[in-house]
C-alpha cells in the first residue's frame, strides 16, 4: 500500500451560535473518514476552526455589550469541548482570527492581485443612516411585496416563500436600528472569477473523474457557468470585524475569503506547533503546486459555490495547489422535518451529550451516511431502535454472554489455538470485514455499517448454535466452551476492530477489556489467542426512551427569542440589481415531473388533497396540496403528470410529512389549475 498523507478538513462553524447536531452530522463525517485512513495506515492531518468574521458576529457581540473577541473566544471554548467531547479528533481546532490567518489571507490577495485578478469599482448598496453601515440582506426586513406578510427578511418571504432582494420589500427598515435604509455608493474590490473559468472547467471535471467531487455536485456547477463567471465582491466597508484589506482602509475581506484560508492557517498552527511530527517548513509542502500531499474538505452541500468555485481560485490565482477532493454530504433532518426550535429538534450538541453517550449519535450516523448528498433524517425511533438492537443487542452482547465463562474456568484466557472449523468460521469474517477498508474510504459508511451488522449476526448464530450457558453445565464440555467463547470474543474483537472509526470511545473500552491496544486495521487479519483478557464491564447499555424526552424536552427549553438574525448560512452571493433572480436562484429549484398514483381527500382539512407520486429516481413522494376546492373528484387525478418541486424541505403537517409542492396556475381557492406536462414526459424528469 502506498502511504498517502492527506489534510483534511471541515467547515468552519460559525462562531455566533451553538454547535447542534447539524454541525455534528459533517464533523462526525470527517472524522470517522480520518480515524478509518489513519487505521488503513496513511499519515492525516485534521484541522477545523471558529469562523468568527463578519457582521452577525460584530452585532451579537455589540447587542451583549461586549467585544467580537470576547465573542468569539467564549464561543470557541464551547465549540472545541463539544467536538472533544463527541469525539471529533482534531489534530488543531483553531479560529480565523489569528495572525496566521491574516498573514495568509493578506498573501493571497496580494498575489491574487499582482496577477492582475482583482479589480475595484462603485457598488450601490443599502445603507442603514443612524448605524452608519451598509446592510448585508438578512439585516433588512419589511413587508413581503408578493403576500403582504410584515416583518419579512430583505433575502425572501418565509411565509409564502417567495425569493427577492431588499428592494422589493415594502416599507423596508434596518433590523439594527429601526431607520430606512439608503441607496448608498461605495467602492468594492473583486476577484474576476471569469480569469478562471478554464481552469475551473478542467478542474472541475478532473476532480470528478478521480473520485474527488460527486458527479452530482459537477454537473449542479456547469449550470452555474452558462452565463458566464460574475467576478465575485470581496470587500465589506468599515464597521466590519475582519481583516482589513492590505493598503486599502476602512475596506475588510469578506468573511468568506478569509474564512477557507482559515483551513491553511490552522495547519500552518500545527506545523508550527511541531506536533504530528510536523514543522514549519511542512506548509510551503503542502501548498506547492505540485505537492505530493492531499488536500480533502469535508461540506455540506449550501456551501459548495465557495468551495468549488471560489476557493480553487483564489488558490490558482495566487500559486498556489487546489484541493483534492470535496465531500459533500446532505442536512441533517430531525423526525423527517427540517430542525424546529418550537419541537424541540433544534438539538444542540451539548443538550445531547448532557442526556446521550456521543458513540450512540456516531453509529446512528454512520448507518444513514452514504457517498451521495442525500439529507440525513435523524429519526428518534429508528435512533432508539438502531442502537439498543445493533450497538447493544448484537455487539456488546456477544462479550457480556462469554466474558464471565473466560473467567470463571479459564483463568481469564482465550484458548491457544482453534480447531479447523472455527480457525475457517474466523477467516471469512475477517475477510468479509476487510471490504469496509474501501467503503470508509469512499464514504459509505452505510453499507459498511450493513457489513458488520451481517458479520455480527453470524457471530450471534454461532453463539446461539452452540449456547455456552448450556455447555458451561457440562464439565465434560470444558475444551468446547473454551473453543466457543474464544471464537466469540475474536468475532467480538474483529467487530470492534472495524467499528472503532465510528465509536471509538467505545471501542477503546472493547480494546481495553481485550488488554490490546489497537491502531490499525491490520490487526484483524489474525485471531487473538493464547492471551488474557480483562473484567468485562458494561461497554454500552441501551438507550432509556426517557433520556431522548428529556433531551428534547431540553431544547425546547433551549429556545430564547432570537436576536439578531441566525447565522448567514444562506450565502451572500452578488445579487441582481432589481426584481429579477439569477439563473442560479432558478437552479436551486429541483423542479420534477411526478405521476399521480394516488390522490384524496385530507380526513379534518377542508383544503388539503394528498397526493402520492411516482418521482422516478426519487421514489415516491407523498405531497399534501391546498386545492381541495378546485379539484371535487380527486381520484380522477391518478395517473395525471404532475409538476413538483422536489427539493423543498419536507414539512410535518397533522396528517403526515409533506414532501414537496405541487405547482398550479391561478389565483387560489376554486381557481386553481395543476399543470399538464406534454407526452414524453415521464416521472422523475427534471423541469429546466
Ligand atoms: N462558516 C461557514 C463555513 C466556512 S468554511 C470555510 C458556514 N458555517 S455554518 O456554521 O453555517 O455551517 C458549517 C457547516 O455545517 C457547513 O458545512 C454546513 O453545511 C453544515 N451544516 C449546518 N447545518 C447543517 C445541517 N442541518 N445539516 C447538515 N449540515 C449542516 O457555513
Ligand atoms: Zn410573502
Amino acid at each position: 500500500m502506498t502511504k498517502r498523507e492527506i489534510l483534511v478538513t471541515s467547515a468552519l462553524p460559525y462562531a455566533n451560535g451553538p454547535i447542534h447536531l447539524g454541525h455534528m452530522l459533517e464533523h462526525i463525517q470527517s472524522d470517522i473518514w480520518v480515524r478509518a485512513m489513519r487505521m488503513a495506515g496513511h499519515r492525516v492531518h485534521f484541522v477545523c476552526a471558529d469562523d468568527a468574521h463578519g457582521s452577525a458576529i460584530m452585532l451579537r457581540a455589540e447587542k451583549e455589550g461586549i467585544t467580537p473577541e470576547a465573542l468569539i473566544d467564549g464561543v470557541w471554548k464551547a465549540h472545541s469541548a463539544d467536538l472533544r467531547d463527541f469525539g471529533v479528533a482534531y489534530d488543531h481546532y483553531s479560529s480565523t482570527h489569528t495572525h496566521a490567518n491574516r498573514e495568509l489571507t493578506a498573501r493571497i490577495w496580494l498575489a491574487l492581485k499582482a496577477n492582475g485578478h482583482t479589480e475595484s469599482r462603485p457598488v450601490k448598496q443599502f445603507y442603514d443612516p443612524v448605524k452608519a453601515m451598509f446592510l448585508p440582506d438578512r439585516y433588512i426586513k419589511g413587508e413581503c411585496p408578493k403576500c403582504h406578510s410584515k416583518d419579512q427578511y430583505g433575502d425572501g418571504c418565509e411565509v409564502c416563500g417567495t425569493a427577492y432582494t431588499p428592494a422589493d420589500l415594502i416599507n423596508p427598515y434596518s433590523v439594527v436600528s429601526g431607520a430606512t435604509p439608503e441607496l448608498k455608493e461605495s467602492t468594492h474590490f473583486f476577484v474576476k472569477l471569469a480569469d478562471f473559468e478554464t481552469m475551473l472547467k478542467a478542474w472541475l471535471v478532473a476532480r470528478r473523474d478521480a473520485g474527488g467531487l460527486q458527479p452530482e455536485v459537477v454537473n449542479k456547477l456547469q449550470e452555474w457557468f452558462a452565463d458566464g463567471l460574475r467576478s465575485w465582491d470581496v470587500s465589506r466597508d468599515a464597521p466590519y470585524f475582519g481583516f482589513e484589506i492590505p493598503g486599502e482602509p476602512g475596506k475588510y475581506f469578506y468573511v468568506w475569503v478569509d474564512a477557507p484560508v482559515g483551513y491553511l492557517a490552522a495547519f500552518k498552527e500545527l506545523c508550527d506547533s511541531g506536533r504530528n511530527g510536523l514543522k514549519p517548513a511542512d506548509l510551503e509542502r503542502f501548498i506547492a503546486v505540485d505537492s505530493n500531499t492531499e488536500m480533502i474538505h469535508f461540506i455540506g452541500k449550501d456551501i459548495i459555490y465557495f468551495h468549488t468555485l471560489f476557493w480553487p481560485a483564489m488558490l490558482h490565482g495566487s500559486g498556489l495547489r487546489t484541493p483534492t477532493a470535496v465531500n459533500v454530504h446532505g442536512f441533517l433532518t430531525v423526525n423527517g422535518a427540517k430542525m424546529s426550535k418550537s419541537r424541540g429538534t433544534f438539538i444542540e450538541a451539548r443538550t445531547y451529550l448532557n442526556h446521550l453517550d456521543a458513540d450512540y449519535l456516531r453509529y446512528f450516523f454512520a448507518t444513514q451516511l452514504g457517498p451521495t448528498l442525500a439529507d440525513v433524517d435523524l429519526d428518534m425511533k429508528a435512533f432508539e431502535e438502531r442502537v439498543n438492537s445493533h450497538l447493544v443487542g448484537k455487539w456488546v452482547n456477544i462479550a457480556s454472554r462469554c466474558a464471565g465463562f473466560v473467567h470463571k474456568f479459564f483463568d481469564g484466557k482465550l484458548a491457544a489455538s482453534l480447531p479447523a472449523t472455527e480457525t475457517a468460521n474466523y477467516a471469512d469474517a475477517a475477510k468479509r470485514l476487510s471490504a469496509c477498508a474501501a467503503l470508509y474510504e469512499a464514504r459509505d459508511y452505510a453499507a459498511a455499517m450493513r457489513l458488520i451488522v451481517e458479520v455480527a449476526d453470524t457471530a450471534n448464530a454461532y453463539i446461539a448454535e452452540h449456547a455456552p450457558w448450556t455447555m458451561a453445565k457440562d464439565e465434560s464440555k470444558r475444551d468446547a466452551l473454551h473453543v466457543v467463547c474464544t471464537l466469540a470474543l475474536n468475532y467480538f474483537r474483529l467487530l470492534a476492530i472495524w467499528l472503532a472509526p465510528v465509536v471509538p470511545a467505545t471501542a477503546a473500552r472493547a480494546f481495553a477489556f481485550l488488554g490490546e491496544e489497537i491502531a490499525h486495521f491490520d490487526a484483524a487479519a489474525q485471531p487473538r489467542l493464547d492471551a488474557a483478557i480483562n473484567e468485562f464491564s458494561a461497554l454500552a447499555t441501551r438507550i432509556d426512551t426517557k433520556k431522548i424526552d428529556a433531551m428534547i424536552e431540553a431544547s425546547k427549553e433551549n429556545l430564547q427569542p432570537s436576536a439578531a438574525p441566525a447565522a448567514t448560512a444562506a450565502p451572500e452571493t452578488t445579487k441582481p440589481e432589481a426584481a429579477t433572480i439569477s439563473i442560479d436562484d432558478f437552479a436551486r429549484l429541483d423542479l420534477r415531473i411526478g405521476t399521480v398514483l394516488e390522490c384524496g381527500f385530507v380526513a379534518g382539512s377542508d383544503k388539503l388533497l394528498r397526493f402520492l407520486l411516482d418521482a422516478g429516481e426519487l421514489g415516491q413522494r407523498q405531497i399534501f396540496s391546498g386545492i381541495r376546492a378546485a379539484y371535487q373528484e380527486p381520484e380522477k387525478l391518478v395517473g395525471r403528470k404532475v409538476v413538483f418541486i422536489a427539493n423543498l424541505a419536507p414539512r410535518k403537517m397533522r396528517f403526515g410529512v409533506s414532501e414537496g409542492m405541487i405547482l398550479s396556475a391561478g389565483t387560489g381557492g376554486g381557481d386553481l389549475h395543476l399543470l399538464d406536462a406534454d407526452a414524453g414526459a415521464k416521472a422523475g424528469m427534471p423541469v429546466k
